[in-house]
């Protein structure tokens, strides 16, 4: 059993591959904790957590050559630990020239895309070294025979129609008759310039390409060195070969679960914030619906919500989170009505940026208020919970992307509160990903129409009003996008969207109604879909759909008399008009 106090631990060195944080996830979709850290931390300091046990290092693959001359390179003692250690691409190399192998630039022969390994069938004479390609065979999706003699066309078919058969296809006579002896063949994504040319000593092949003749390599130790990537789906046995290196290699348990996760948290929670009190502020969303169910497992009534109307919320907004906090989960909970203060300070501001900032500091101002006020009533409040993610976490630590990165918009989060209400922080969910918040909120009784909300920007409906807003335009948006949401949930695609909204925009323009001229407001409907809201297309909604989004907003909402469907990706655009 793994204790709440430490637990194992993968831990993934980032060496600036795009796909560097997918590893850590798909090491945490195999139910083992995994962490990733800049390239240069050391084994000291990793050492230092008394949380982390670690079971071995992922050394992920990155833009550089070994000889460029800053090429980053990783603490020796890591690869001294005597721990596991797997080399992916550009890992697999620095691996290799750590251990005084030899790298050489394979130029005009670089491999970039799908590609198909060969393993080694000799190298099966030894398991302990085979540890990673153990257990992969024929028998499912990703791999192909070698030397079947067919054509390319027909190999592809071949591959095609294995890949297709699932389960139950199992154990059926194949479509193509394959020689018993034939060398395995896995599909595989390559993307990279060098190769191994010398191996360190203690290592064996165990796979080739046509133009490489070391795409895998490992010793008997638990060194790794895979050429290609395992973690991208295009490598379709990529899972069963990071398991391998998991349970068969690195010897972990698969403990990592949303029990476990959960007991942890609230175990943790318990500890730090012992008998004192704690606020939370609710935006509405996931994360800090999450965050409160957490803390209120853990310490129940010493934690106290607080939702702030702002008057940029949405149709109904604050009845959902009253009905559901209150009511359903029993969460003691404050709802301050802002709504004069917020729309007063707003009013005839333009500039987006100085929107966001009069909302962030009015937000602040009300929330301290408010704990003021608690303090008074039930004694002080020492800790602020806030729903902090990990990639937000990761996100603002980046060693490579933090110091380029330029600020295209001022983000107010209700999570990024003030660190002059000398409040210590408790963040639950600092060490999970989305997905896995969803998971818990399923798991502690979170509505699921809550857990799968849009996400919904801080500053709310003042930053989808663009221009001046007032209390009759958030009212005439709040009608339009309340209807643009029950139209896409209606069609069953709302879970399918990253965002959905409206917009009121600016301009006016004239129509006809009955047998009258009307000079009315323009609705922009914008939906969207993405997978981490960096990047995001514009979303191909059925002509049906968006017909009776327009017919009903011009029918419904007054003072909008046209609609337009917003067809831009971002980039260049962004998601929100503000
Ligand atoms: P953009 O518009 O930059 O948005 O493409 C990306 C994601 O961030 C959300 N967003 C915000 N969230 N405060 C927030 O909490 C903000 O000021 C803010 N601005 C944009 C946006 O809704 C999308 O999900």
């Amino acid at each position: 059993m793994q204790s709440a106090e430490r637990r194992q631990a993968i831990i993934v060195l980032d060496f600036g591959s795009q796909y560097s944080r997918l590893i850590t996830r798909r090491v945490r979709e195999c139910h083992v904790y995994s962490e990733l850290v800049a390239a240069t931390t050391t084994l000291a300091e990793l050492q230092r957590n008394p949380h982390l046990d670690i079971k071995g290092f992922i050394l992920s693959g990155g833009p550089a050559s070994v000889y460029d001359e800053h090429a980053p390179t990783c603490d020796p003692a890591i690869l001294r630990s005597g721990l596991p250690v797997l080399g992916i691409c550009y890992g697999m190399q620095l691996l290799a020239q750590q251990l005084g192998g030899r790298v050489a630039h394979t130029s005009g022969r670089r491999e970039y895309g799908p590609a198909t390994i060969e393993v080694a069938a000799e190298a099966a004479g030894d398991p302990q070294v085979f540890r990673i390609f153990a257990g992969i065979d024929g028998s499912a999706g990703g791999t192909e025979q070698a030397q079947t003699g067919a054509p390319e066309a027909e190999r592809g078919q071949a591959e095609e129609e294995q890949t297709g058969r699932g389960e139950a296809g199992r154990g059926q006579a194949s479509p193509v008759h394959l020689p018993a002896v034939a060398p395995l063949c896995l599909r595989v994504w390559m993307s990279h310039g060098d190769s191994v040319a010398k191996l360190p000593e203690g290592f064996s092949v165990l796979a080739r390409t046509e133009n490489n003749p070391v795409a895998a390599m490992a010793n008997a130790q638990g060194m790794v060195g895979l050429q290609f990537h395992p973690e991208v789906t295009h490598t379709p046995r990529g899972k069963e070969i990071i398991r391998n290196f998991l349970f068969r290699i690195c010897g972990c348990e698969p403990g990592w679960t949303v029990g476990s996760v959960i007991e942890e948290a609230i175990e943790q929670v318990r500890q730090r914030v012992g008998t004192s009190r704690v606020i939370c502020g609710l935006s509405g969303g996931v994360d800090s619906a999450v965050t409160a169910l957490l803390v209120h497992r853990a310490v129940g009534e010493q934690l106290t919500c607080v939702f702030v109307d702002t008057g940029c919320l949405r149709a109904g907004e604050r009845e959902q989170v009253v009905e559901t906090f209150s009511r359903a989960l029993h969460i003691p909970l404050v709802v301050v009505d802002a709504r004069q203060r917020f729309l007063a300070r707003l009013a005839g501001v333009i500039d987006p940026e100085r929107k966001r900032k009069i909302i962030g500091e009015e937000f602040i101002r009300v929330f301290e208020e408010e704990a003021a006020r608690l303090d008074e009533q039930g004694g002080p409040i020492s800790f602020l919970a806030q729903g902090t993610l990990y990639p937000d976490v990761i996100e603002s630590t980046s060693h490579d992307t933090a110091a380029t990165a330029t600020r295209i918009k001022t983000h107010h989060n209700v999570g990024g509160l003030p660190e002059e209400m000398s409040l210590q922080l408790v963040e639950p969910l600092r060490v999970l990903f989305k997905d896995e918040v969803r998971e818990i909120g399923l798991a502690l009784g979170l509505p699921e129409e809550w857990v799968w909300r849009h996400p919904f920007p801080g500053p709310g409906l003042a930053i989808r009003v663009i221009g001046a807003v007032d209390e009759e335009r958030l009212e005439t948006l709040r009608a339009a996008d309340a209807i643009v949401i029950e139209e896409i949930r209606r069609a069953g695609v709302y879970r399918e969207l990253g965002q959905a909204f409206a917009v009121l925009t600016p301009l006016q323009s004239v129509g006809v109604m009955g047998d009258g001229r009307t000079y009315a407001s323009v609705v922009a409907v914008r939906a969207v879909t993405t997978g981490d809201f960096m990047t995001a297309d514009w979303a191909r909604l059925s002509p049906e759909l968006l017909a009776r989004i327009s017919h009903r907003i011009v029918n419904e909402v007054p003072g909008v008399n046209r609609v337009v469907y917003d067809i831009t990706s971002k980039p260049p655009a962004t998601i929100e008009w503000e």
